[in-house]
C-alpha cells in the first residue's frame, strides 16, 4: 500500500503549489510513481520500483511511453485538466488576429503630447478590424480542448466545424446541434476562415499541416497551432504565407524560423500556463495515481 506522501516525483516545480495542498513530495531512492510537467524522460532509467508515471498534462510525448508499457510500467495524463486554459488562450488569439489590438496599442504609446486623444481618433482607421461573429472555425480534433473551443466560439456567433473520426458519446452529445461534423479533414480546411489544430502529437500526426494541407485552405485563412509543434511542417508553412497561399500563423511553439514575420504570432507554449490550470493537473495527476498506486486501476475524480 502506497501512501501519497511517500512516492517520488521528478522534478516538480510545476507542482510547488501542490504541496500546500498537502500533498507532500517526497524524495526517495525507490519511488513508485512519478509526477512530472515537461520534463523529458527519455533517457531516464526508471528505478524497478516505479510502477506508474502521471503526466501533469495532457500530451505525453515527453515520455518514453513503449519503453514504459516494456517495463510494465503505466502511463497515464491528466485529460481536460489545462483545456479551460488553453481554450480561453485559442480564444484570445482568434480574438487578436481579427483587431489589430497590439499594434494599436503599441502606436498609441508612441503619442506625446497634450492632445493624444485627437491624434488616437484622427489616426485610429488604421487599426480597424473584422469580426469573429459569422465567420467559419475549423477544429481538428474534438477531444477536450476542441470540444470546449467549439461551443465557445458557437457563443461568440462563429459558424463552426469539427473534424475528428474519434469522438467520445459525451463529446458528440456536448457539441451536438452547435457543430457540424466534417466527413474529412479537407472538407475543414478547404471551407473554414480559421483553423484550430487539437489532436495529440503520435507518428501518424506529425506534419499532419503540410504544403499539400495548406494549399487547399482559403488565401485569407488563419492556422492555429496550440497542440504540438511538429504537428505543422514549419517551412511548408514559412511558404505558403509567402506564397499567399494562408494568411496567418498562430502558434504557441517558438521556432526561430518563424520570427520577425508579421503574418505570424510566435507565443512560448503559454496554453497551460494559468494558476488554475497549474493547480488542477497536479491534483489529478497525483490523485489518479494514488488510486492506481492502492488499487492497480486507474480511475479519474
Ligand atoms: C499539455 O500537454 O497539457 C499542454 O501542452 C500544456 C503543457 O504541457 O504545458
Amino acid at each position: 500500500m502506497y501512501d501519497i506522501k511517500t512516492f517520488n516525483a521528478i522534478a516538480p516545480e510545476g507542482l510547488a503549489r501542490f504541496n500546500e495542498e498537502n500533498f507532500m513530495i517526497d524524495q526517495t531512492e525507490t519511488p513508485a510513481g512519478i509526477i512530472l510537467r515537461s520534463q523529458k524522460l527519455h533517457d531516464y532509467s526508471f528505478p524497478e520500483s516505479v510502477l506508474g508515471v502521471a503526466r501533469a498534462g495532457a500530451g505525453t510525448n515527453n515520455i518514453p511511453v513503449q519503453k514504459c508499457t516494456e517495463e510494465g510500467i503505466v502511463v497515464f495524463n491528466t485529460p481536460g485538466a489545462n483545456a479551460n486554459a488553453v481554450k480561453e488562450l485559442v480564444m484570445a488569439c482568434l480574438l487578436l488576429s481579427v483587431r489589430p489590438i497590439l499594434k494599436g496599442s503599441n502606436w498609441v504609446q508612441t503619442l506625446s503630447g497634450p492632445n493624444i486623444e485627437e491624434q488616437a481618433e484622427a489616426e485610429k482607421k488604421q487599426f480597424a478590424g473584422t469580426e469573429l461573429e459569422g465567420k467559419k472555425l475549423g477544429i481538428i480534433g474534438l477531444g477536450a480542448i476542441g470540444a470546449m473551443l467549439a461551443n465557445d466560439a458557437y457563443r461568440l456567433g462563429m459558424e463552426v466545424t469539427g473534424y475528428d473520426p474519434y469522438v467520445s458519446v459525451d463529446t458528440a452529445w456536448s457539441i451536438s446541434r452547435r457543430v457540424k461534423r466534417a466527413q474529412s479533414m479537407e472538407e475543414v480546411l478547404a471551407t473554414c476562415d480559421f483553423i484550430s489544430i487539437h489532436v495529440p502529437l503520435t507518428e501518424n500526426t506529425h506534419h499532419l499541416i503540410g504544403a499539400e494541407q495548406l494549399k487547399k485552405m482559403k488565401e485569407t485563412a488563419v492556422l492555429l497551432n496550440f497542440a504540438r509543434g511538429e504537428l505543422v511542417d514549419t517551412e511548408a508553412v514559412l511558404a505558403a504565407i509567402q506564397a499567399g497561399e494562408i494568411g496567418n500563423f498562430i502558434t504557441d511553439f517558438a521556432d526561430e524560423r518563424l520570427l520577425n514575420n508579421e503574418k505570424i504570432l510566435v507565443l512560448p507554449h503559454l496554453g497551460a500556463s494559468t494558476e488554475e490550470a497549474e493547480i488542477n493537473c497536479a491534483k489529478m495527476a497525483a490523485k489518479t495515481l494514488k488510486v492506481f498506486l492502492e488499487t492497480g486501476t486507474i480511475k479519474r475524480s
